[in-house]
């Protein structure tokens, strides 16, 4: 064993608090001292309409944000290099000030103040404590982040292994998709409701999704929230490694995409949303935000993706459309479509305009299908040949819309090779959202492609053929020239 092998156990075994597997070193001292005056200053300028003018999270920005912003007078901090209750290191206020946490709305900082300007912060939040713990138990030891290990098959399978038998699944779901059987009505140490995260969406990782975060974070422990250590019960670093890895391999990328392309099936469309024609059509994923524009704005939507399929045959287009959602709740989704064909003109997109009315094909867990018209305010219609079908599984709604392709009186007819203008509206009925209480993309289009035409199939021959001539004639010129 070398020498600081020795020293290391010998560090461990002594601080006899924790006597856990963990690699632990000396918290690295603080490079910047305090400037009182310029700390202040800086927190009253860019923080408080958050965090509150003392620290206790209730500046006037707080209640329109979704989780709330941190109260720092309990010295309570989630992302950290320390053990499970401890204090964080003035290095870990830097980092999490210098990056944001994602999926909130704490603003990574590093683009906005100097690196001496943020650890001026890093002081100024301490001052908040008001146990004084940061004077009398400041950290002194804090956990290596080694470099994680390589991603193989063998790691994630024994990182899944893990998962089962260690219930993360009871919080965050059998999918990873936040929807476990103690999911629903959790609360953290500030009171607020909390939702176990939903591994699927990594870029909501309020501590980075690099696997390096991930293990630090069930290293360390979320203080002040239900997301407890694992240090005590995954010992060996090995065996959390395999597990970071494996949560890492549930994250789904966001496939973004301007248009969504319906593909031509023969035969019937399904009615069924789990029906398996489903699953070779191609999806998009349309980013959503709260509705902020008219009252009752929306500044808490629980959704921020939408992903949606569509497929048509000679008779019909069906859309299928996907959220996450780790708590069952009547959720209910909107498809906004003009009422006519508008040419370059699209109307208003939230609810339509005066000379502009929109189409809203609507499904809920409540009542199922139903449909309106709207011009600014909806009005309800007749469903005609709208049809809705949806259900919620594993954590995730899935909705089925389907309508002849050609219009009837106020509905748009698709055609394929025409881009119809498409929208989407989305309510997470747990979190209290209905009617404009919502979250909603702007307009993009729904393309149903055309079977390819023969000339299609022959026109890049043709260029082909022309290309190649070209190039001839240019040779022989050049020739020519160098023989002159
Ligand atoms: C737009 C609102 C907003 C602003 C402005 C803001 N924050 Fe935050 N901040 C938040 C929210 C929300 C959280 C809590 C997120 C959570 O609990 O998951 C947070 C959390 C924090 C935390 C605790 C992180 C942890 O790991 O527990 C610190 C420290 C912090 N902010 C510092 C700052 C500093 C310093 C500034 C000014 C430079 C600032 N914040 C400005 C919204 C904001
Ligand atoms: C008792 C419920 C519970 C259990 C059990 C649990 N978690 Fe969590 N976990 C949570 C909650 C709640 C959050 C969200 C914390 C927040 O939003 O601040 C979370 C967050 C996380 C995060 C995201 C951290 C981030 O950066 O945002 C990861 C990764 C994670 N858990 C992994 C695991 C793994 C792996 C296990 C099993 C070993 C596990 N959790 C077991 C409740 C739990």
């Amino acid at each position: 064993m070398r020498a600081t092998n020795v020293l290391l156990l010998l560090v461990l075994l002594t601080s006899s608090a924790f006597a856990v597997d963990v690699k632990m070193e000396p918290v690295k001292p603080t490079p910047v001292t305090a400037n009182t005056q310029l700390g202040k200053k800086l927190y009253d300028r860019y923080c408080s309409q958050c965090h509150g003018n003392e620290g206790k999270g209730d500046g006037p920005a707080a209640e329109f944000v979704y989780p709330r912003p941190r109260d720092f007078t309990m010295a309570i901090f989630k992302v950290r290099t320390t053990l499970s209750g401890q204090l964080p290191t003035d290095h870990d206020l830097f980092h999490l000030i210098s990056e944001g946490l994602p999926g909130t709305s704490m603003p990574a900082w590093k683009k906005f103040l100097t690196v001496n300007e943020r650890w001026q912060l890093v002081h100024h939040v301490k001052t908040f404590d008001s146990l004084g713990l940061f004077k009398e138990e400041p950290v002194k030891e804090q956990v290596v982040i080694d470099t994680a290990p390589k991603m193989t098959d063998a790691l994630i399978a024994k990182g899944a292994g893990l998962y089962q038998q260690k219930k993360c699944g009871q919080c965050h779901g059998s999918q990873g998709r936040g929807d476990g059987a103690s999911a629903a009505g959790m609360k953290d140490e500030w009171g607020e409701l909390i939702r176990p995260v939903n591994f699927t969406k990594s870029w909501r990782f309020r501590g980075g999704d690099r696997i390096e975060d991930i293990y630090r974070t069930f290293t360390t422990g979320f203080n002040g929230t239900p997301m407890p250590s694992f240090v005590d019960a995954i010992p060996a670093a090995d065996d959390r490694w395999a597990l970071a890895a494996f949560v890492k391999s549930l994250a789904r990328p966001q496939k973004n995409a301007q248009v969504l392309k319906a593909s031509f099936v023969k035969g019937e469309i399904p009615v069924d949303p789990y029906a398996k024609e489903w699953e070779g059509a191609e999806f998009v994923d349309f980013p959503l935000a709260g509705q902020i524009i008219q009252e009752p704005r929306w500044f808490k939507p629980m959704h921020d993706v939408i992903t949606a399929r569509a497929l048509y045959n000679d008779r019909e287009i069906a859309f299928l459309l996907e959220w996450d959602d780790g708590i069952q709740g009547a959720d209910s989704v909107t498809v906004q479509l003009p009422t006519t064909d508008t040419g370059n003109v699209k109307p208003y997109f939230l609810l339509g305009n005066k000379g502009h009315p929109v189409d809203l094909w609507q499904w809920s867990a409540k009542e199922g299908g139903s449909r309106m018209t709207a011009t600014g305010a909806a009005t309800p219609r007749e469903l005609g040949n709208l049809i809705g079908e949806g259900g919620y599984k594993d954590g995730q709604y899935r909705v089925l819309l389907r309508r002849s392709l050609k219009g009837g009186e106020n509905e748009v007819s698709f055609e394929p090779g025409k881009f119809t203008p498409i929208a989407f509206h989305l309510r997470d009925g747990d979190n209290g959202e209905e009617g404009m209480k919502m979250s909603l993309s702007t307009w993009y289009a729904v393309l149903p492609e055309p079977t390819m035409p023969l000339t299609v199939w022959l026109w890049p021959f043709g260029i082909g053929f022309l290309a190649l001539g070209g190039e001839f004639w240019l040779l022989r010129r050049m020739r020519r020239k160098c023989r002159k």
